[in-house]
């Protein structure tokens, strides 16, 4: 039986440590305003926004919203970027993805500051990852990081397996795991005998976007097991890529969904708001 990681608890601690530092923050007469865009009215994206402005309020970091129509042009996007990046009250900038068709995605995000790029999407901020020099994580491998670290999980000297090779999530986590000395296999829709690469895996972490399809036949006995998947069933109940029920018993650790590695995300948004106004 697995030992269940609180996501939701860790998250909790991670934005009390950071509602206290805003508070010491302002005493200093230092305020930290985060600007949200989000570009039309997805349904889902309009609840992460929601979400991380509250995480904001609760944090006592201001937060701007700028809700832009889905016709909105490029360059006028581009513009109210570029603005924001001037203007010495605000210390982050979200962009809230997927963006509308029209739009270049790279050159949005390309145009945020780097030094309020509190997504870490900009190619700087991959870049300062990959040679480990100073700049913002990406919110969700860097949240996983902090599950691991605050559950007593070593990564030192462990398999760590990482399934999925996207910009946002597995290619930055595999070189957060390298970071900290674990030996790391990066897995996609090409490797061969998945099954068996996986269940090498000390580590293992799902970000594969199928539901529950990382059953007990992938997962070592006592394994880590780490679930960035989030999906809706046929009954509308939420569920990630690992078939929680089925690899539970065999796991040593595990994240549920929801409730794992979701508000990490969030945790992690709001701490590199903070950490970003500190420098
Ligand atoms: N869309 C889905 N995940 C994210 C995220 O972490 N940041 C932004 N800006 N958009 C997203």
């Amino acid at each position: 039986m697995a030992y269940v990681i609180d996501g939701k608890k860790i998250s909790q601690e991670i934005k009390d440590e950071l509602k206290e530092q805003v508070e010491a923050l302002k005493k200093d007469g230092k305020e930290i305003a985060l600007a949200v865009i989000q570009v039309g009215t997805d349904p889902a994206s309009s609840v992460y926004v929601g979400n991380k402005k509250k995480a904001c309020a609760y944090i006592g970091i201001r937060s701007e919203s700028y809700e832009l129509p889905e016709t909105v042009v490029q360059e006028e996007l581009i513009s109210l970027i570029e603005r924001l990046n001037q203007d010495d009250k605000i210390n982050g900038i979200l962009v809230q993805l997927p963006l509308p068709e029209h739009i270049d995605e790279d050159a949005v995000i390309k145009a945020i500051s780097p030094a309020k790029d509190v997504d870490g999407f900009h190619p700087e901020s991959v870049g300062a990852l990959m040679i480990g020099q100073q700049g913002f994580l990406p919110c969700t491998p860097a949240g996983i990081i902090q599950l691991l670290k605050r559950s007593d999980i070593e990564i030192a000297g462990k398999e760590c397996v990482v399934i999925g090779r996207s910009n946002i999530v597995g290619k930055p986590m595999a070189v957060l795991l390298l970071r900290e000395n674990g030996t790391v296999t990066v897995t996609h829709s090409k490797t061969k005998d998945l099954k068996a690469v996986c269940k090498r895996a000390d580590i293992l972490v799902a970000a594969v976007g199928k539901p529950r399809m990382i059953t007990r036949e992938y997962v070592k006995d006592g394994a880590t097991v780490i679930d960035v998947g989030i999906h809706r069933n046929a009954e509308n109940k939420l569920c990630g890529d690992v078939d929680y029920e089925d690899v539970f018993p065999i796991a040593g650790a595990i994240t549920p969904v929801p409730g794992g590695v979701g508000p990490m995300t969030i945790a992690m948004l709001m701490n590199n708001c903070v950490s970003g106004a500190l420098h």
